[in-house]
């Protein structure tokens, strides 16, 4: 086991990777505690689970509401949970983030921490502070940035992941290796079967790499003023692709980064080699490096992207493989890219 810690401005968070879920109860600093899990995870392991309170919650992108969080509410009052309860958020990223937004506000903020279940939690969602849900049609649009005290990010849980959750959380990975460590992508490179195995000891490695990678940025810059965003590297498209296409998060940032480094290739800021050693990783891992899409409305997408500037993006650009810059892109620019493909 390995322990990472990110020094937030409210207090600090103790990551935890390769520690058990079984061993939960050790870390948990109070007698009373509430779990926040899913229906998904509850099923296969509710039997690992120390005897506290649990609250369960359903599944999908659509109940990261105000209106589950208030139902939360009501059961915390109901189970007389206090200003020294403790909350345990047991799941993948949605649990975490509804988790994290109920502990900071209930009561003006109470304790907790995290029990990572997906590969996306592990190496980004669970991470770093942000907690929130969404709202009218908006993406984490109500929330704050709280570190919870603990992550516990168990490896054997990941067993029963569906491989497509797999995937996404593979292209967040490769996403790390691009904007920051030339090593762990030639790794993946070089060992892309063993992850898509899931192999232990690798998938250890991986998720500890990347948490080095997004605590040293989020140890910079905790508010995402400035160095945080370069975690956004192919997300200014993969946000856009997303919303047009409904497909995964992660399959929309593969396909995002390949138009970012296409962009940066264009501005003679990498080598067509490394844009092409970066589509080659993507598809090894089984995730999408073109889509056919909507030209129009991707173009629509991007002019709604909540993070623009007027006429202007902040956008993540590659400056070869492992190091990432970033830069205010005309729009008009990305409107190009979009347009230039096939
Ligand atoms: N806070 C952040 O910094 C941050 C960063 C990235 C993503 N996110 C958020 O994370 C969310 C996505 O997280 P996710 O990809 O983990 O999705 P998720 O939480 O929906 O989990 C994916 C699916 O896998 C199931 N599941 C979870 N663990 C399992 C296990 N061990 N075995 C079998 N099934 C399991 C879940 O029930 C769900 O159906 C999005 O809402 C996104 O906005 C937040
Ligand atoms: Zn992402």
């Amino acid at each position: 086991m390995k322990t990472i810690e990110i020094n937030g401005n409210q207090g600090n968070s103790i990551i935890l990777i390769g520690e058990s879920l079984q061993n939960l109860k050790t870390y948990v600093p109070v007698e009373k505690a509430v779990i926040i899990t899913d229906t998904n995870v509850s099923a296969f392991y509710r039997k690992d689970f120390p005897p506290y309170e649990i609250i369960e919650i359903g599944t999908g992108e659509q109940i990261k509401t105000l209106d589950t969080v208030r139902e939360i509410y009501g059961r915390l009052l109901h189970l007389e949970a206090d200003r020294s309860s403790f909350i345990i958020g047991i799941g993948g990223g949605i649990v975490c983030d509804i988790a994290g937004f109920v502990a900071s506000t209930f009561m003006r903020g109470i304790r907790f921490g995290f029990v990572s279940t997906t590969l996306l939690s592990q190496v980004d969602a669970s991470v770093g502070g942000k907690n929130g849900v969404n709202f009218k049609g908006y993406k984490n649009i109500m929330g704050m940035i709280n570190q919870p005290e603990i992550v516990i990010c168990d490896m054997s849980l990941l067993k029963t992941l569906p491989e497509r959750e797999v995937l996404c959380g593979l292209a967040e990975i490769v996403k790390h290796g691009a904007i920051a460590d030339a090593g762990l992508f030639s790794y993946l490179e070089e060992n892309h079967q063993e992850a898509l195995n899931l192999e232990a000891d690798l998938i250890e490695r991986l998720v500890y790499d990347s948490v080095v990678i997004k605590t040293a940025l989020v140890n910079k810059d905790e508010r995402e003023d400035g160095e945080r965003k370069k975690l956004n590297f192919g997300h200014t498209f993969g946000h856009a692709i997303e919303k047009v296409t409904g497909i995964q998060h992660g399959e929309a940032v593969s396909a995002g980064m390949v138009v970012a480094a296409r962009l940066s290739e264009k501005r003679g800021n990498i080598s067509p080699e490394d844009t092409n050693r970066l589509e080659a990783l993507l598809r090894k891992l089984k995730l999408p490096t073109e889509l056919s899409l909507n030209k129009v409305e991707i173009l629509d997408a991007l002019r709604k992207d909540k993070k623009r500037k007027g006429d202007f993006v902040d956008f993540v650009l590659l400056q070869g493989i492992g190091n990432a810059v970033l830069e205010e892109i005309p729009l008009r620019e990305l409107e190009a890219v979009i347009m230039g493909q096939n």
